[in-house]
This record gives C-alpha cells, structure tokens and sequence, in this order.
C-alpha cells in the first residue's frame, strides 16, 4: 500500500498528430514521469510553455487517460478502482478562464454546480456556497451577478470558491494567477497560501514563474519537453538547483513585469525545447555538461541532504 495520498508511476501520454504524408506520428507530452505528493503538502509543478504541466494535471483530475502508468491516490487507481467520489476528493482550477466557468452563470450558480450535481442537500448547499464565497474574498452584493460581468480577480476568485465547496483532499491549480495584473496576482497568492495554512488542502500549484513557485510551494517539479528533471523542497532547489536546466531557468529569470517578461522571454529555445521529444534529455542541445550519454534519458538519482529528498535526473550525478 502506497502511504502517499497522491502518486504518479510511470507516467507517459502520448497525442497523435498528424504527420507529414499523413503519418500519425505519435507526440509524446509526458514521458515516464514520476511524482509523489503528500498530505497537506503544495507541489509546485514548474516548466516553460508546452512541457506538459497541463496534460499532467488534467490526467490527475481524469480529463485525460494515460497511455502508459498509473496514478494512484489513497493508493488506490484513479481510472479503475476510484467512481464519482473521486471528483469530491480532487478539483480543479482551470488555465483557460473560458473551460473554468461559464460565464453566462451567476456567482451563486457557478459555485453551487459541482454541489448539485453531487446532491448536497439545500441547507448544506447553501451554507457552503456562502461560506466558500466569503472565504475566498467575495462580497455578499456580488453573489447574483453574473460571471461574465466580475473582474479578471473577482472570477479567480469564484474559481477558487468553486473547487473548494466539496471540500477537497486535494486542489490542482493550473496558472491561476498568470492571466491576472501584478498587483491582483499577490493577493490572489496570498489566498493560495491561505488553502494550505488554514483549510490545509494539499495542491499541485502549476507554474511557469520560479518567483511564484517559490511564494507557495513546499516542494517543486522542474519540467521541460514532458520531462521531471528535478525534484525537491523548493528553498533548496532554488538555493542549490541540482539540474543544469534548473540553473539555466535561475540565471533566466524573467523580469517581474509579464509585460517586458513576453518581449523578452521569446527565443528560439522554447520552441526547440517543445519540438524534441526523443529518448535523450530535452536540454540536451543547450546544456553546458552535455555528454554524450545524453541522448539518453537518465535513471532518477536520489539525493539525501541533512534529512531532505532531492531527486535529479541527470547523468552527471551518475558518473
Ligand atoms: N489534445 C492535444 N493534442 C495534441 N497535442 C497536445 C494536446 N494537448 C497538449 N498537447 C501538446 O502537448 C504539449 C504539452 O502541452 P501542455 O498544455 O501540457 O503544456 P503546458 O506546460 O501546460 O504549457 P503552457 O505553459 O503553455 O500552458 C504541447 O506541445 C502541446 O501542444
Ligand atoms: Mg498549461
């Protein structure tokens, strides 16, 4: 019996595209990963544009099937040994603001749907609804307004609302602040950080910003080209990052504005990093200690540092 609440073995998903000649080449968005996560703990999942954070999070809440592995929680089969209860334990706060909620829906009905459709009866229905919307920030005028009409923050937070009125083991936030101004960002944040101090729900917080990961996480996953690369509690990693693609990601550090962030992020490099996705390591072609070796993926090393577990998966700590 697995004694994580949620684990991830051998994960891999594959989509099929079309190929030249109308081959369908299959294109690989998760490749063998492996991923623990504890009660109470925020795993931040941390990667640049397409490599596969939200394909990662949609299979834990069953969006997506995978080709290969299993994910179980509370040791038990997400696909095969979970039914609908699953959707209580488990939710989701979507990247795209146009899948998370219907727009046309009131604040009151957006959040009371996933209740509904697990017959909470009305009483309940009504006192969680509230409670849940007050908790996450919204005022009681706001509650029959409809969702289209709220601001960018207002709707995070009905969002927020939403995926906690089960009340959940486990949240998976995908973005939930990079669509928002800087100055909403932080206090939207700080209500991330008030899911895990106060209502101590576990989360799988997704990312592409390290400052971000850094404000709300425990423990972080490093990923590239549907990869884990790096794992470990987050202080650490960003103190002494083990994988030369986490010390590239440092040294990069976007600037704090998404604004300038966007001018300048755009390199070649992503696109590369997107497009490979063979049997070596995907920072292969940009690594500093690239080896020969490393058209390889390497085996997970293990790394215990004064009681902390650091995983890395690089050939240089196997020589
Ligand atoms: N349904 C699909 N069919 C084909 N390819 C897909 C599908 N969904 C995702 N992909 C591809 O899989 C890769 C990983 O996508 P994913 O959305 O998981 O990345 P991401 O890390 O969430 O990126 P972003 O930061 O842009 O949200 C991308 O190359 C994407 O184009
Ligand atoms: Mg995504």
């Amino acid at each position: 019996m697995s004694s994580h609440l949620l684990e991830i073995k051998n994960l891999s998903v594959s989509f099929r595209r079309n190929g030249l000649f109308f081959k369908k080449k299959p294109f690989w968005a998760l490749k063998n990963i492996n991923l623990t996560l504890e009660k109470e703990e925020t795993l931040a999942l941390l990667g640049e544009s397409g490599s596969g954070k939200t394909t990662l999070g949609r299979v834990i809440v069953r969006l997506i099937k995978p080709t290969e592995g299993q994910v179980l929680f509370k040791g038990r089969d997400i696909f095969s040994q979970w039914k609908r209860e699953y959707t209580k334990e488990v939710s989701m706060i979507f990247q795209n603001p146009r899948e998370a909620i219907n727009p046309r829906f009131t604040v009151w009905e957006a959040v009371s749907e996933p209740l509904i459709v697990h017959k909470v009866n009305k009483n309940l229905l009504k006192e969680r609804v509230e409670k849940y919307l007050l908790w996450a920030g919204i005022d009681k005028n706001l509650f029959h307004r409809r969702v289209e009409f709220l601001s960018g923050g207002q709707r995070q937070r009905v969002a927020i609302a939403r995926s906690l009125v089960l009340e959940p083991t486990l949240v998976v936030a995908d973005e939930p602040t990079s669509a928002l101004d800087m100055s909403l960002q932080y206090e939207i944040l700080k209500l991330f950080k008030k899911i895990k101090t106060e209502l101590k729900i576990s989360q799988l917080f997704i990312t592409h910003d390290i400052r971000t990961a850094a404000a709300v996480s425990d423990r972080v996953a490093v990923m590239l080209g549907g990869r884990i690369m790096e794992v470990g509690p987050t202080k650490e990693v960003i103190k002494n990052p083990l994988h030369p693609y986490t010390r590239y990601l440092l040294e990069n550090m976007p600037v704090s504005s998404p604004f300038l962030r966007d001018k300048n992020k755009k390199t070649d490099q992503g696109e590369l990093f997107q497009s490979v996705r063979d049997q070596g390591c995907p920072f292969r072609f940009v690594c500093p200690q690239r080896e020969l070796k490393c058209t390889l993926f390497p085996p997970k090393v293990v790394i215990e540092q004064n009681n902390l577990r650091r995983e890395v998966y690089c050939w240089h700590y196997l020589d």
